[in-house]
């Protein structure tokens, strides 16, 4: 069969490097791509835009691409799914209306509060003067987030109310006349990311893991895509598991199949998880995970695309894939200057030294030259992952790996598991 991947950062690799062990995959072809897919055996690079969808429907027709499968999110909120699925072709992904979940905020608010599913207290604002006065009455920490899709970076956690404020006022200014806030309570407990395989109201979950959003050590500093991620995470327990399973998952498929959304693609649930172990919704993401992905899949031991086209050919209670039982722990280098600007256009050395059995590379912003260098040419560059037989041993297979790795301006953190490994 030949593949097509949508998508060109680490979770893109992290998926085609998968693919290309099924062994009834000859080929995976990346649209764009990177470096990593470029270099990676069995995989071809193919120049097209993951958001250019005519593109992408030439390609897949021209070289007879028989599954497709899309990474980022803006595809398919613009409805690359819809595209294929009338040209007949096969595409794993949630279509455009279900896409709606990570598309827009205050939608997804709406439906978590009318299908009775657990998240915080919030309201939707187009006016400045009324979101102001809602934070006035609730005081701070408060969260502001702009509606639409920011790539992470439209929230605002505010600690005192002055910020609030502001943040209303810069998202309302930034925005188009349609422009939206949801300003919601303020959460605590501990994140982690909740990842299942959704055919309408079947599923198959994937095991919990936990991403570190901001850029410093210690979780301070900025937002930005994710400079980490392991799994498993040892907050979600089965019992939590379970209660996120029949308070989240179960009714938000089964809500969105009521409200006549059929869901096929992977549903991603941000949770915090309180101090009682109850869950709340964050955000729902209608991808995988970045760099979720990395540690997930070096740690499913079966073949990702059985389990991907079970869904799409409706028969998900037919497979049951299997896990690695060792942890598995990212780690991502990220460029000068990320997340505000990145410099682009380093040369990386050391990625042709050996790497143990246990350690797997994945480029996310990366570009091969002719002369076979490897460049930065994003933000997060690339996401080093490890397995190990503890959290704490695939940290330190991690991090050994990234010694042999470097560039002009390359950063990380150096913290990655930190919460599992206390
Ligand atoms: P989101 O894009 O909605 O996941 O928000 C980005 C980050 O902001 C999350 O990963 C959390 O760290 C934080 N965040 C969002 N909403 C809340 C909330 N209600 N309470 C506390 N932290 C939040
Ligand atoms: N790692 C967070 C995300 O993919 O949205």
């Amino acid at each position: 069969m030949k593949v097509l991947v949508i998508g060109g950062g680490g979770r893109e690799h992290a998926l085609a490097w998968k693919l290309t062990q099924s062994p009834r995959v000859q080929e995976v072809l990346v649209a764009p791509g990177n470096a990593g897919t470029a270099r990676e055996s069995g995989c071809r690079n193919v120049a097209i835009g993951a958001d250019d969808i005519e593109g992408l429907l030439r390609l897949a027709r021209e070289e007879r691409v028989d599954f497709t499968v899309v990474g980022p999110e803006a595809p398919l909120v613009q409805g690359v799914v819809d595209a294929f699925q009338a040209a007949g072709l096969a595409c794993f992904g949630p279509n455009r209306s279900a896409a709606q979940l990570e598309a827009s905020k205050a939608y997804t608010k709406a439906f978590l509060e009318r299908h009775q599913i657990p998240t915080g207290r919030y309201a939707t604002f187009t006016e400045a003067d009324a979101a102001c006065e809602w934070i006035r009455a609730h005081g701070a920490p408060i969260v502001v987030k702009a509606d639409g899709l920011a790539a992470g970076k439209g929230v605002v956690v505010a600690l005192d109310e002055a910020t609030a404020l502001n943040a209303v006022h810069d998202m309302l200014a930034l925005g188009d006349e349609h422009a939206k806030v949801v300003v919601e309570e303020f959460l605590e407990g501990e994140e982690a990311s909740y990842i299942v395989v959704a055919d309408g109201e079947d599923f198959i979950a994937f095991p919990a893991s936990q991403d570190h959003k901001r850029v410093g050590d210690g979780d301070a500093g900025p937002n930005t895509g994710g400079m980490g991620a392991y799994s498993p995470a040892p907050v979600v327990t089965p019992e939590v598991a379970r209660r996120v399973e029949e308070t989240i998952i179960r009714p938000t498929l089964r809500g969105l199949a009521a409200d006549g959304v059929h869901f096929t693609g992977f549903l991603y649930a941000g949770l915090m998880i309180g101090p009682d172990g109850e869950a709340r919704v964050l955000e729902f993401n209608v991808r995988m995970g970045d760099p979720e992905t990395q540690p997930l899949l070096m740690r499913l031991s079966s073949d990702l695309l059985t389990l991907l086209e079970a869904a799409v050919e409706h028969r998900l209670d037919e497979v049951q894939p299997t896990w690695d039982t060792r942890a598995a722990l990212g780690v991502v280098l990220a460029a000068q200057g990320y997340p505000a600007s990145t410099r682009k256009g380093d040369v990386i050395h050391g990625l042709d030294l050996p790497f143990g059995s246990n350690v797997k590379v994945f480029h996310a912003g990366t570009t091969l030259d002719g002369d076979g260098a490897v460049r930065t040419y994003g933000g997060r560059v690339l996401c080093v992952c490890a397995l190990g037989d503890s959290t704490a041993s695939a940290q330190t297979a991690a991090y050994a790996a990234i010694r042999q790795i470097r560039w002009e301006g390359m950063h990380f953190r150096s913290d990655i598991g930190w919460r599992a490994i206390s």
